[in-house]
């Protein structure tokens, strides 16, 4: 049968702003926000917690079937939780940052994360942002977004927002794992990284979050 809700796919590279605009349009529209990069930093927390050899297919699988991620909407904030805990805050930090790349390539692991994804996206309205929502989570998404800023300016935007957290690192660092992230992301085996033949383009080096989402709104 055709699907009714409506989904809106933003895709595109890391710290880029898609989480600020697909958050903004929800808001707007009315929609259920997912953040399927939050997913995966919640997988990664639990493999380091638990010391996961990646290489071990047996152990990930064991890992996997015992990983259970809820989203909570409150009035006020979503949070996310892993197997009950409320891990929002912990899975932003940099040494879960340095790993989720490596985990995100997983066959196993985006296997679990696809299905789940696609569950919530059976039958409500939703925005979500990530690297494969456009290509392989959702491709008859109604609206597809990819997202791309200047290297440098993403940069610059995820250490004032980790500086304004109290995270002890420097611009180098972040760059860094940012071009580290890209890399691995858009040249892994499985759904890489790569912008969708109908998605919109989305720069935002030079744009404000209302010329955004007014740019987005343009297109609905
Ligand atoms: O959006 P983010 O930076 O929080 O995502 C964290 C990592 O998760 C990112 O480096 C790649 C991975 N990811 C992915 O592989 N597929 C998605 N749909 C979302 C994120």
């Amino acid at each position: 049968m055709a699907r009714t809700n409506k989904i809106i796919a933003i895709d595109g590279y890391s710290s880029c702003g898609k989480s600020t605009l697909a958050k903004a349009l929800a808001k707007k529209l009315g929609y259920l926000y997912v953040d399927s990069g939050a997913m995966y930093r919640a997988v990664t927390l639990y493999f380091i917690r638990n010391g996961v050899p990646l290489d071990d297919g047996r152990r990930v699988a064991e890992a996997l079937d015992d990983i259970h991620i809820d989203f909570h909407i409150e009035p006020d904030r979503t949070w996310i939780s892993l197997n009950g805990e409320d891990v929002s805050d912990e899975i932003r930090q940099m040494y879960v940052s340095d790993f989720v790349s490596e985990v995100s390539a997983l066959r196993a692991v985006r296997k679990a994360m696809v299905a789940q994804q696609q569950r919530m996206g059976a039958d409500k309205d939703i925005v979500m942002d990530g690297r494969d929502i456009g290509t392989t989570v959702f491709p008859d998404a109604d609206l597809k977004l990819f997202m791309t800023a200047d290297p440098k300016v993403r940069a610059e935007r995820r250490f004032l927002e980790l500086e304004r957290k109290g995270e002890n690192i420097t611009l180098e660092e972040v760059f860094e794992n940012l071009a580290h992230r890209d890399y691995i992301d858009t040249t892994r085996q499985e759904s890489p990284l790569v912008r969708a033949a109908d998605a919109i383009v989305l720069d935002n080096t030079d744009l404000n979050e209302q010329e955004q989402l007014q740019f987005v709104l343009d297109r609905l």
